[in-house]
This record gives structure tokens, sequence and C-alpha cells, in this order.
């Protein structure tokens, strides 16, 4: 099975991308939601809870580790793959790579957690690429909560992206990475107050089409996941209301949540 772990739910945008993108391929998702948000925590606490999601997943049959969470992979990624054998994909470096690809007037903007800011992963990793790039960063700490909260369309959600956005908006960006699984769900919002020559890039999508290039390239791997005849499943560390309907917002249909102590 392909194992996606976020902090909550917004590693769902990933799995919903990558049924789009990879149709036919069990999924099993851990969505830690007992310990959400990960973007305000120290780098030991993050590293630790990744191990812990990692080991659920493949205690559960992966063969293969999606990060989905940017505040996890810019802060966990070195860890986990120098930890466990399995092939482990992570949400930063295919936005990276499309983010240093698309932008024309290199000026590109990021927003995620105050971890993923912090650690910089963006920044390194565009100027890796085109050292020409300015790339602007911005925390924007309040976000998550309030996409886990369903607030996806409230007068408040609206105001505090301006605030997030306006500093990127002086800047003259023409590419905004949305540094962070969550975002996807509010990109609607986004778009106009960024304004809308200022191309998104959606982290979900282009991890999506990584792990499309990745199976095509490793047959291996990919001819044992397309045997196994399972169901997807979705495991959380804590089951409420709003995660219920965010789940089922994000994949169109009810999504059965299985609760577990992680
Ligand atoms: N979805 C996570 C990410 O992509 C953010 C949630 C968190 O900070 O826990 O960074």
């Amino acid at each position: 099975m392909i194992g996606i772990f976020d902090s909550g739910v917004g590693g769902m945008t990933v799995a919903r991308a990558i049924e789009h993108i990879c149709p036919g391929y069990p999924l099993i998702y851990f969505g830690d939601i007992a310990r959400t948000p990960y973007g305000s925590k120290s780098p030991e606490t993050i590293i630790e809870y990744s191990k812990r999601n990692t080991d659920f997943l493949l205690n559960h049959g992966a063969t293969v580790i999606v990060i989905a969470c940017n505040s996890a992979a810019s802060t966990a990624s070195d860890a986990l793959r120098s930890h466990y054998t399995v092939p482990v994909l992570d949400v930063i470096t295919p936005a990276t790579r499309k983010a240093a690809a698309v932008t024309r007037n290199k000026r590109i903007g990021v927003i995620g957690t105050r971890a993923t800011v912090r650690s910089k992963v963006y920044t390194k990793g565009i100027q890796a690429i085109n050292a020409d790039c300015t790339v602007i960063s911005q925390a924007c700490p309040l976000l998550v909560p309030l996409v886990e909260e369903g607030w996806l369309n409230k007068r408040e959600t609206k105001m505090i992206l301006r605030r997030y956005l306006h500093p990127l908006k002086r800047r003259q960006i023409d590419t905004l990475v949305l540094g962070c699984t969550h975002y996807p769900l509010l990109s609607t919002l986004i778009q106009p107050r960024i304004g809308k020559r200022v191309q998104l890039i959606d982290s979900s999508v282009e991890v999506a089409r990584y792990l499309k290039e990745f199976l095509d390239n490793t047959p291996d791997i990919n001819n044992k996941l397309l045997k196994q005849k399972m169901d997807s499943r979705f495991f959380v560390s804590d089951s409420t209301a709003p995660v219920r309907q965010l789940a089922d917002r994000i994949f169109g249909r009810t999504i059965h949540l299985e609760k577990v102590d992680a």
C-alpha cells in the first residue's frame, strides 16, 4: 500500500491528488489529529512523531511512504530516510522543482507553517536549482487551525489571509508555493488576494505527479502495489465532527475514518 501521513486532515489533499493521478493503488493514510499542528513544535518532537507515524504505516502494510505534511517533510525527511529502508517521498521536493521551472520574474513566494519556513527548505531547494531566484517566505501559523475547524469561507479567514499575503504581494512575486497541505483548501480565497497573475503551486498535486513518475520508474515496487487488491484505509489519532466533515468535503464522498491510539 502507499502509506501517507500528515499531522491532520491536510494530507488528505495529497491522498485525493494521488487517487486522481495514480488511480488503482491502495492507500493507507494516517492523520495525527491528536497532535496537530506540527508546525509550531520543535524539530525533535516533529521527528519523533514522524517516526511513530511511519512505523504505524509500515505495520499496516505500506511499502512506500509519502510525507504529506510540509512541516514533517521539512524537518524529518532526512531522519526518516536514514532510519528506514523503504522509499520515502516528501511533499517539498516536487513543489520546489515546479516553482523554479515556472517562475518568469524569478520572484517566488512560499507560505507555510513556522516549522517549514524556519527550515528554509524551499529557499535552499529553489536556489539550488536556480541561484538567481529570490524566495520570500511567510509563516502563516493561523491557517491550519482555521482549516481544521472548517472555516474555509469565513470573513475572519479572508482577513487573516489578506494580512499574510500582503508582504508577498508588495514584493511582486509571480509564483506562490502553497507550502502546507492544508492550504489547497484555501486556494480559491488565496488566488484573488495574491492576484490572478500569480501562479499557485499546489504541493499536493506536485507530489502525486512525482509519485507517478517514481512508480513508472520502479517496476518492482509498482507491480507489487498493483497486485494488492485492498481497499484504501484512513486512520486518525482523534476523530471530531469538523475533521470528519472536512475529510468528506476533500474527497467529495463519505470517508470512513478509523480512530486508533497511535
Ligand atoms: N499539513 C501540514 C503541512 O503541510 C501542516 C499542519 C501542521 O503544522 O501540523 O505543513
